[in-house]
């Protein structure tokens, strides 16, 4: 099967004189999917219960006619203003309590009736509508889930949610500990989203708030899921995530629910830090998936950062786009296909740029569409294997989210992307795991700041180890439980015993210090009592930071502070954790094919040999600067993915 090309093709954008020479120079470029409709409820439904299909009839009409298929949208990501204006009660809630005009996008409550019966609505038309259209590929519901509401239709939603986790009050209150400052509810009704409030606002309250407003969203996607599957069965449902620096749902629960995984990826680092961050998101999607195939919905052909939109240099589009591929992305899609000429995103870089198809982006967005054409897509089952997981867990990141924990500096994605990289930098391909999922087939398991952890994950944990696992965990892991509540009796209570250790306290740091081994730490220091592990390092005071534990018949190591790339690398090093990469140099061995990125500016040996696919021709000795190859497998086989379910 080959790979999917394309984007997000928002013909209502433009003149209809355009679409043919669009769906043409689609054809040249080697599209062959585009998400259609994200945002054109207000094109679909100008008013209440009437509807417009005509122009997206005849626009599916010339994709179908060109061979090219549709990742076809839901639009309730954005409810028309006619909407907004008859249910202002649907309109978003902000913590501040300040309701949310219409005017940009995602205004709406996910827990709001009329929004919920309008969705429902909108999805059965348009799955009734375009059941059995040849260009159907894909449903594509919603855009990003990731709008929290705080108004009075959340916080009844939020009850209701609260009285099934926690049956009676009495557990609630003890869960969120409102014995402190006099927060004990006596009636359901007292209870509220976490709204804007005098000082610190009860972090257990806040976490199961997200919690919630994960469920509930994921509920809203399921209703609309489930008309399409009982309208179009067999065509698979999807949305796609967000990545990077905003968790907005539980991407392993959700994850059991879409037909596919498909994420965008919006780096925001450049370069080097692009590349590492492609291969983290990529990695994370593929773990979600079950270590199968998935799809990079969105990225972009430019860099859209905070403070400036800027081109990809030569090359980084294919190189992104490579190493997605390689990790089992299905396809390469970008947002958007044109670039827009008016709007919000109108600075948004496209597929075809302002400047049109006479341009460096397009020809590289053809030559790209050419060398996909060439390469496989991933069949279905493990993609890879990779020995080393990552424990990636969201509702753990939630938690330190919140103001009030002892370091403002403790960041559990930074902890994350530093223990993927160091792997990527040294050719170790990783997967990510919940810290409840069977570890036993794992080389090693990285634990990056997980500060909270569950009774059976910490159960989990210790008995990796004791099977013979190696266990790498960093500062802050295992301290509270599930409603944030700190393990007593010395930390990390959760991870004591396996850790072999004992700490008596979080000694932040303001300022650097070097220990005896691993270079400097910095952010975090710790009294450490030896309980069976042994110091490998130690701070100045002459304390143990890094320490190393066997128990049962495997090895559990204990990192007490943050330590720069090359010091954690060290230590993993000591771990047994090397791998034979060349700096910048990434190669993915996907089934029975192998990917290299030299993602350096110097030429780098090669480190395959055979026919390059996209070339045809044999892959030389030498890759040059930013060049990519993918050869058959030598040595196909060998074992599975451990995390593939
Ligand atoms: C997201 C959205 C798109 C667009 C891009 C811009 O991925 O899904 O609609 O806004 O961001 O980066």
């Amino acid at each position: 099967m080959p790979l999917w090309y394309g984007g997000d093709h928002n013909p209502e954008q433009w003149p209809e004189q355009m679409w043919a020479e669009d769906v043409a120079l689609m054809r040249r470029a080697g599209v062959t999917l585009v998400t259609v409709g994200v945002f054109s409820w207000s094109r679909l439904e100008p008013s209440e219960g009437r509807y417009d299909f005509g122009w997206l009839d005849r626009a599916l009409g010339l994709l179908a006619d060109a061979g090219i298929g549709v990742d076809l949208a839901v639009p309730t990501a954005s409810p028309p203003p006619w909407f907004s204006l008859a249910h202002p009660d649907a309109l978003t809630v902000t913590r501040d309590g300040v309701r949310l005009t219409h005017g940009s996008r995602d205004t709406y409550c996910v827990s709001a009736p009329a929004y919920r019966e309008a969705s429902l609505r909108i999805t059965r038309v348009l799955g009734e509508r375009y059941r059995g259209h040849p260009a159907l590929t894909m449903w594509h519901v919603h855009n990003e889930y990731g709008t929290p509401c705080h108004c009075d239709h959340s916080a009844a939603a939020f009850r209701a949610w609260l009285r099934r986790r926690y049956g009676t009050l009495d557990a609630l209150n003890d869960a969120w500990t409102t014995a402190f400052w006099s927060q004990r509810y006596s009636d359901w009704e007292q209870i509220t989203p976490p709204r804007a409030t005098q000082y610190l606002p009860n972090p257990a309250q806040a976490l199961d708030f997200r919690r919630f407003v994960s469920d509930e969203m994921l509920a809203h996607f399921r209703e609309q899921r489930d008309v399409l599957r009982e309208l179009t069965p067999g065509v698979p449902v999807t949305t796609n995530y967000v990545m990077a620096g905003w968790a907005s749902v539980d991407h392993w629960k959700w994850s059991r629910e879409v037909d596919l995984v498909a994420i965008d990826h919006y780096p925001s680092g450049q370069g080097m830090a692009a590349a590492e961050q492609s291969a983290f998101a990529a990695d994370l999607a593929r773990s979600w998936a079950g270590g199968r195939p998935w799809l990079l919905m969105e990225q972009a052909t430019g860099y859209v950062l905070g403070p400036r939109v800027t081109p990809k240099e030569p090359g980084e589009i294919a190189r992104h786009s490579l190493q997605h591929v390689a990790r089992g992305s299905k396809g390469v899609m970008f947002f958007q296909w044109r670039a827009s000429r008016g709007g919000a995103e109108q600075w948004h870089p496209g597929m075809v740029p302002h400047a049109g198809p006479d341009s460096r982006v397009f020809r590289e967005i053809r030559a790209l569409g050419e060398a996909l054409k060439r390469i496989p897509a991933p069949p279905d089952g493990p993609v890879l294997d990779a020995e080393v997981a990552i424990l990636w867990d969201e509702e753990a990141w939630w938690a330190v989210q919140g103001p009030g924990l002892p370091s403002a500096e403790i960041d559990y994605l930074s902890a994350a992307e530093q223990a993927h990289r160091v792997l990527w930098r040294q050719g170790v391909t990783a997967c990510f795991a919940h810290p409840s999922h069977d570890l036993t087939a794992c080389r090693a398991v990285l634990v990056p700041s997980l500060y909270l952890i569950s009774d059976e994950a910490a159960r989990n944990l210790a008995a990796y180890v004791e099977g013979g696992g190696t266990l790498v965990v960093s500062f802050f892991s295992g301290i509270a439980d599930e409603h944030t509540r700190v393990r007593l009796g010395g930390y990390p209570g959760a991870l004591r015993e396996v850790l072999g250790v004992r700490v008596e306290e979080f000694r932040p740091l303001a300022g650097p210090v070097t220990l005896t081994d691993f270079g400097a730490a910095t952010v975090w220091s710790e009294v450490v009592h030896l309980h069976g592990a042994e110091a490998v390092a130690r701070y100045p005071g002459g304390g143990p930071a890094v320490t190393r534990h066997r128990f049962g018949d495997g090895t559990a190591w204990y990192v007490s502070t943050r330590l720069g790339d090359s010091g954690y690398a060290r230590v993993l090093a000591r771990a047994g954790l090397t791998g034979s990469g060349v700096p910048g140099v990434e190669v993915v061995r996907r089934r029975d094919l192998v990917f290299a990125i030299n993602h350096t500016g110097d030429e780098q040996p090669a480190p395959v040999r055979g026919i390059d696919l996209i070339t045809g021709d044999p892959v030389p000795g030498v890759l040059r600067p930013g060049e990519c190859v993918v050869a058959a497998r030598e040595d196909t086989g060998g074992p599975a993915d451990p995390r593939a379910r």
